[in-house]
């Protein structure tokens, strides 16, 4: 659905990211985690054709390069760094989008009322984005990646530095695109996120793919359990093992790869 091929980008002589190959499946949440400075915003910004890859290719399905409209039409983004008008309403903000992907008149009105609703903005939809909460702004930078009716959706970090309340609803909105059969890429620094949403995660370190796969996979490539356990990390018993933070047994396959948790920055 959406496959980076051999891809790198350097700034200056530092490789952001270095021969990564990986791809998304149809209707699959895919996970993509590292520490900072990993290269994941390099890698999805490459993947919606934001930055061009010094080396490799990027395809969206059978449409080719994200450079090209017609591929650009079927992904939706959400980065990292908000890219909202302050001065515009939400509802603005999202007309102004759908008017840039030829969306207009009933179409135009559906879908804007559709990706209000699903954020949960409708209420709030007149008022200009300034006067807005960061969960609020989050959900509004979602909304904008959905409105056009994308077929694969990368939100990159989509929870950071929100209240708990907007977070369970982004990730409960996450959840519904799967159930929508929207292929889904998605960035996070929890890992309990990953472990309830993600039917795969992609860890990347230092500009690099370390692995791929289902939890279960990862685990099974990576045992963890101590030594002197008589049970395996994933035999259920895994209490007296995990930490006490959220992503137990990803957070132990993590440290593993990486030498770090994902909540050190
Ligand atoms: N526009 C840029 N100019 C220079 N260096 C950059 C730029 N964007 C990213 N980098 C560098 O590339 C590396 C990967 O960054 P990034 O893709 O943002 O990682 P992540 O999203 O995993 O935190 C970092 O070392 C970062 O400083
Ligand atoms: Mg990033």
């Amino acid at each position: 659905m959406l496959s980076w091929n051999e891809v790198s980008k350097s700034f200056g002589t530092r490789a952001a990211v270095d021969a990564v190959t990986l791809a998304a499946r149809p209707g699959e949440i895919l996970g993509l985690l590292g520490p900072n400075g990993a290269g994941k915003t390099t890698l999805m910004h490459m993947a919606v054709g934001l930055i061009a890859p010094d080396g490799g290719t990027v395809s969206i399905g059978d449409r080719g390069s994200p450079r090209s409209p017609e591929a650009r039409k079927a992904l939706g983004v959400a980065t990292q760094a908000l890219s909202l008008y302050d001065d515009l309403s939400g509802r603005e903000q999202l007309q102004f989008l759908a008017s840039l992907y030829g969306i207009s008149g009933r179409r135009a009105s559906r879908q804007i009322d559709w990706a209000l609703a699903f954020v949960g903005l409708a209420d709030r939809a007149g008022d200009r984005t300034k006067t807005y909460s960061i969960g609020m702004k989050r959900r509004l930078n979602l909304a904008c990646a959905l409105v056009h009716d994308p077929d694969v959706v990368l939100l990159d970090e989509p929870t950071a530095g929100v209240d708990p309340q907007s977070r369970e609803r982004i990730v409960d909105n996450v959840d519904a695109l799967r159930s929508l059969g929207r292929t889904v890429i998605y960035t996070t620094h929890y890992l309990d996120e990953a472990e309830r949403l993600c039917d795969r995660v992609a860890i990347m370190d230092g500009g690099r793919l370390s692995c791929v796969g289902t939890i279960d996979e990862l685990l099974e490539a990576h045992p963890l359990a101590p030594p002197s356990s008589a049970t395996s990390a994933r035999s259920g018993s895994e209490s007296s093992q995990q930490p006490a933070r959220g992503g137990g047994k990803l957070e132990q396959v993590f440290l593993c790869l990486t030498g770090r948790s994902l909540r050190d920055e």
